[in-house]
């Protein structure tokens, strides 16, 4: 059994992406990976739409030419509501597969009483992607949508919990909580680590969804379907062929992206490498 050797690519603007990269390892531990953290130009979230689009077709091409990735996970929500899936990997000739759609899937299928919660970048937000794919499922909830700017600077910083990130959870989910929602989407990659904020503001009764572990089902579908799995998908991969190997670029500060990095992702993340834009 061959399969397709080749690394899994992914990205995001700086940390948020290894919430999904945390899934997939657990799901695909045989996968090998390549992640760039755009930490040189995070946030995205307050970027214009175009810009954030250059930025998504800059890396996917950076990860195809210099990576030979078999498929992109484009790990930031930002990044998806400005470049469609379809668009980057038409463009780039590689299967590609975000975080929206697989994150409304859950959402959907979580909530109870039909009041339903979206928070995500002003950029998100703002394009309306959201909106969109809830829409597109055809199910009857009600969708309250709140930008949070900030957030993603405090866990770019490591500051995952503490006042001052409480002060704004409790200004910036206001709406949320008056909407008396039953569900929220966590509408961008880097909040699951403010998660425990989130949920002491918005109490008990409001159950927190992320897009990670459904991303990653939805690759691991897609591998297993286009036959592009490395080895035989995992079930029993032959030993000569190794264990897989993550790497980790950023755009930004090296050693800040390996400590916060491992603090966030766990061991696997040993060290990292910087990234050079060829174009
Ligand atoms: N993790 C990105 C997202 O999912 C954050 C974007 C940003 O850098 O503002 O939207």
């Amino acid at each position: 059994m061959t399969g397709d050797p080749r690394p899994i690519g992914m990205f995001d603007s700086g940390f948020g992406g290894l919430t999904v990269a945390r899934a997939l390892i657990d799901l695909l531990p045989d996968e090998h990976l390549v992640y760039v953290g755009d930490t040189g130009r995070y946030p995205y979230g307050p970027r214009p739409q175009p810009e954030v689009r250059d930025f998504a077709h800059q890396i996917t091409r950076h990860l195809v030419r210099e990576h030979d990735v078999k498929l992109v996970i484009v790990a930031c929500n930002t990044a998806a509501a400005a470049a469609s899936v379809e668009e980057l990997a038409e463009a780039h000739g590689v299967p590609v597969l975000g975080v929206i759609e697989p994150g409304v899937r859950a959402l959907v299928s979580a909530t109870r009483s039909g009041r339903v919660g979206v928070i995500g970048t002003v950029g998100t937000v703002g394009s309306g992607a959201y909106q969109q794919a809830v829409a597109r499922t055809g199910a009857a909830v009600q969708l309250h949508c709140a930008a949070c700017p900030g957030f993603v600077e405090f866990v770019e910083r490591g500051q995952t919990d503490g006042d001052e990130v409480t002060v704004l959870a409790e200004r910036l989910l206001a709406p949320i909580v008056q909407a008396k929602v039953d569900t929220l989407l966590l509408g961008c990659t880097h909040y699951p680590y403010l998660a425990r904020v989130l949920s002491t503001v918005l109490g008990p009764d409001v159950v927190l969804v992320s897009s990670a572990d459904e991303t990653a089902f939805d690759v691991r579908a897609r591998l297993l379907g286009g036959e592009l799995a490395r080895g035989s998908g995992g079930a029993a991969r032959d030993p000569g062929e190794g264990p897989a190997f993550r790497r980790f670029l950023s755009s930004g500060d090296i050693g800040w992206f390996t400590d916060l990095g491992r603090r966030l992702l766990g061991p696997e993340l040993a060290s990292a490498e910087g990234v050079t834009w060829h174009d």
